[in-house]
């Protein structure tokens, strides 16, 4: 696809994240500290954050245009994360800035090839249903948003909001994709207002009571999972790769192998590479594919916004993997 293919496919679509901004504070470390217990870690690094805004840059430098909602405090933080996401070319003119409370910090320990965070939600929680509906009301009011547009949604901002604003996006005619991460569920009427649900295997056990540990249990929980939403469910399955189910079938996709440096945002990579793929017109399966290199290309990076690659990146990957006989 050329440039102007791609001009004409995004005439008009576009991704919304509606999601949280953090600063991330990682450190990596042997093992994770035992009650009481204090460890020495080493290569500390502090960088942007936030799966809402990992998922919009992703979505960015994978080629859709992106409007972020959000909401970040009135600090140093904040300021420095919608610049972050202004500089990848994300509107941010519905991400508010909050007097009365931080922006949000996530408290990274790597460790063991994957990691654990811990999360104060500052901002995040701010905006209220009504608000984030306005919000989605005033990008189709300025013509950022339209009938078709993706509109991404997860699981750290206020949950109330988060559904409310699935809900009204979906009535305005966006093609609603919604990651219950960290693991969260929805009211049964805004689950059946989601077109496509994504999530990992444990996000899957908990949301749908199925662990998706082989082909045929992943198929049961797809099926579940498409009967609360009425629309398609993909499930990323780690080093198994993902699973997918909607009206183009069912597909077991392979991860692609990379040495791993750092987990962080690889899941945030692949949703909003998947959207973008979305926007552009693509089938989900090629959507599946390319969200997948992407987010391998994530896993072999420190950091998270840090690691997510740009579509010719993955390109260039591919073709690599492809010389060395991958
Ligand atoms: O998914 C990774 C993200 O989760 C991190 O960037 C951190 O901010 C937490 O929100």
């Amino acid at each position: 696809m050329d440039e102007q293919d791609k001009e004409m496919l995004r005439d008009g679509r576009t991704v919304v994240v509606f999601g949280s901004i953090n600063q991330d504070l990682s450190v990596a470390c042997e093992r994770v500290p035992r009650t009481g217990e204090t460890l020495h870690g080493h290569d500390f690094i502090s960088g942007a954050g936030g799966k809402g805004a990992n998922q919009a840059v992703a979505a960015a430098r994978i080629g859709a245009v992106v409007h972020m909602v959000g909401a970040v405090g009135a600090d140093v933080f904040g300021d420095a994360l919608v610049a972050g996401l202004e500089g990848d070319g994300i509107g941010c003119a519905c991400v508010e800035r909050r007097e009365d409370t931080s922006t949000g910090v996530a408290i990274i320990l790597r460790s063991d090839g994957d990691n654990r965070i811990v999360l104060s939600a500052g901002a995040n929680t701010a905006l209220s249903p009504a608000q984030a509906c306005r919000a989605v009301d005033a990008l189709f009011e300025r013509g950022d948003a339209c009938v078709g547009s993706v509109f991404l949604a997860q699981g750290e901002c206020d949950l109330d909001a988060t559904a409310a604003a699935i809900e009204h996006a979906h009535r305005r005619g966006m093609y609603t994709i919604f990651n219950p991460a960290p693991a969260c569920s929805l009211p049964a009427p805004t689950w059946r207002e989601v077109d496509l649900v994504c999530l990992n295997e444990t996000e899957c056990e908990q949301v749908c009571g199925i662990a998706p540990v082989d082909e045929a249990s992943s198929r049961r929980a797809l099926e579940a999972l498409c009967r609360m939403t009425g629309g398609a469910a993909v499930i990323t399955l780690g080093d198994r790769g993902s699973a997918m189910l909607s009206e183009e079938g069912f597909a077991q996709l392979p991860a692609r192998s990379v040495e791993v440096v750092d987990t962080t945002a690889a899941g945030d990579t692949y949703l909003g590479a998947f959207a973008a793929m979305r926007s552009l017109g693509f089938p989900l399966i090629d959507a599946a594919c390319e969200a997948t290199c992407a987010s391998a290309l994530a896993v072999s990076r420190l950091g998270a916004q840090a690691s997510i690659p740009t579509s010719d990146e993955v390109t260039e990957w591919i073709i690599e993997q492809w010389q060395n006989g991958c």
